[in-house]
């Protein structure tokens, strides 16, 4: 059952209460992880990578000022080499004084712009770093007075781990983290859509399932309160079933001894009219028990509409009127009802039809999705739309039903049909049909 319409954004979001905590539960979660991946990882790996590389920068300007204070070249080579054996990354010297200026720094690359303006600061000789071309190792090249200092650094020696990789853990951490949330969610979710449930097929007057009031507190509150209320309902209900036919019972019998006294009297004008009275009063009583009756005691089961509005309609025929019946070829019509109440009700609606109508009728069955609606339509005067509301009342009849006294009716056939109707969580509506009389519309929810 979809409840209430959604406003615009709310489309987009998901319905059930499952999917808005889990999104409530997984929004900040990402939420964080991208805050602690911009503010922490981008402070901490630009500090410690500042540092490391402050180092190697330390040593390369020793390096560089030894290298320079020597002058004879042929020493020079042989120095570096030495130098370069105990430090565990290679330097060389190469008599050039140019330094190919490759400064290619992608901006998102965070640690390798903080190597190279570390070395650049801190080095104190023209220095050109290249941290692109190698995959592990950063290439700079020193400009001394006398040639070129070119060193191959390891990367390791310069910034720490690559920060993707702590990506990684928080992301599969936290996947672990919602995994376990969907569970317990699951579980907290299950008894609101169990009382849902219960709500729902007592609306449709079906035996609602019995649920054991579980979950949170304020979830086996409302089941508690909903079972008290469900109670109270039955209850009701019953009372008013039983005082009904109890008044309806009681008034069958000083009835009775009504009209065999008046059939003992002499014929009379006053003596038919209150036969006459009597006898309506009777049928009332009648019907009065046929509404009392009406919902209580059936249980509901599957009942195909299409099979019981053909035995309906063939009876209508019967008695001369034309009915057009339309149903869908192998709609689902089926569905759990009432079936006497259901009977009586469709009944009341196409008799009238056949009643008040001109001598046609119309019933359309639709199978939708979410419900069976039948539609019976008649070609008569139909009903005057303020007047529509009030012949749904008990015991209401409209002025050509009392004065052409239309097989004697008690006014109680349309209260009964609505009322079996609503018992099983559906409605029944009346409009003007398109043929000229009225249209009755009833539905029953699947
Ligand atoms: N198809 C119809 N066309 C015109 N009027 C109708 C139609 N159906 C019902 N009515 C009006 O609504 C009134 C109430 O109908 P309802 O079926 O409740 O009682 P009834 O037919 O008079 O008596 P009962 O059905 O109890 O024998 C009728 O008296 C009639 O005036
Ligand atoms: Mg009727």
């Amino acid at each position: 059952m979809t409840a209430g319409p959604y406003s615009h954004w709310q489309r987009y979001l998901p319905k059930g209460l499952f999917g808005r905590a889990l999104l409530i539960l997984i929004v900040p979660v990402f939420l964080i992880q991208i805050t602690v991946a911009l503010v922490f990882i981008e402070r901490h790996l630009d500090g410690v990578t500042r540092q490391m590389s402050e180092t190697i920068a330390r040593e390369l300007r020793s390096f560089a000022s030894v290298v320079e204070a020597q002058s004879d070249p042929a020493e020079t080579g042989r120095m570096v080499t030495e130098l370069s054996s105990g430090i565990g990354y290679e330097i060389d010297f190469v008599q050039q004084d140019f330094i190919d200026p490759q400064e290619r720094r992608p901006f998102y690359l965070i640690a390798d712009r903080a190597i190279i303006e570390t070395l650049q600061s801190k080095t104190g000789y023209p220095i050109s770093v290249d941290t692109q071309r190698e995959n592990k190792v950063v290439h700079a090249a020193i400009q001394l007075s006398n040639g070129v200092l070119r060193a191959a650094l390891p990367k390791n020696r310069l910034t720490t781990r690559n920060p993707h990789f702590l990506l990684v853990w928080m992301m599969a951490v936290s996947v672990f983290l919602i995994v376990v949330a969907t569970l317990f969610l699951r579980n907290q979710v299950r008894p609101i859509r169990q009382l849902a449930e219960a709500a729902e097929a007592f609306g449709k007057g079906r035996t609602a399932p019995v649920f054991k009031p579980s979950g949170a507190e304020e979830v086996r509150r409302a089941a508690l309160a909903f079972t008290i209320m469900r109670a109270r309902i039955e209850r009701q209900i019953a009372q008013r079933t039983l005082m009904l036919s109890g008044v309806s019972h009681d008034l069958r019998t000083p009835l009775t001894r009504m009209r065999l006294s008046l059939a003992m009297m002499d014929e009379q004008e006053d003596v038919t009219r209150l036969t006459h009275d009597v006898a309506e009063m009777e049928r009332m009583v009648d019907g009065f028990l046929a509404f009392a009756r009406g919902e209580s005691i059936e249980t509901p089961e599957p009942l195909d509409l299409r099979m019981m509005l053909e035995g309906i309609v063939e009876d209508e025929r019967a008695k001369e009127r034309e009915v057009k019946f339309e149903a869908p070829v192998g709609g689902a019509t089926t569905l759990a009802l009432r079936p006497d109440a259901v009977r009586r009700c469709l009944r009341n609606v196409i008799e009238n039809a056949g009643k008040y109508g001109a001598g046609r009728i119309w019933v359309t069955l639709k199978a939708e999705a979410r419900q069976v609606t039948v539609v019976v339509e008649d070609d008569g005067d139909g009903v005057a739309p303020e007047m529509r509301e009030e012949i749904l009342r008990p015991f209401v009849r409209g002025d050509v039903a009392r004065n052409q006294d239309k097989g004697g009716g008690s006014g109680l056939g349309l209260s009964i049909a609505l009322d079996v109707t609503r018992a099983h969580g559906g409605n029944l509506i009346l409009s003007e049909s398109a043929h000229g009389g009225l249209a009755v519309t009833v539905n029953f929810p699947r």
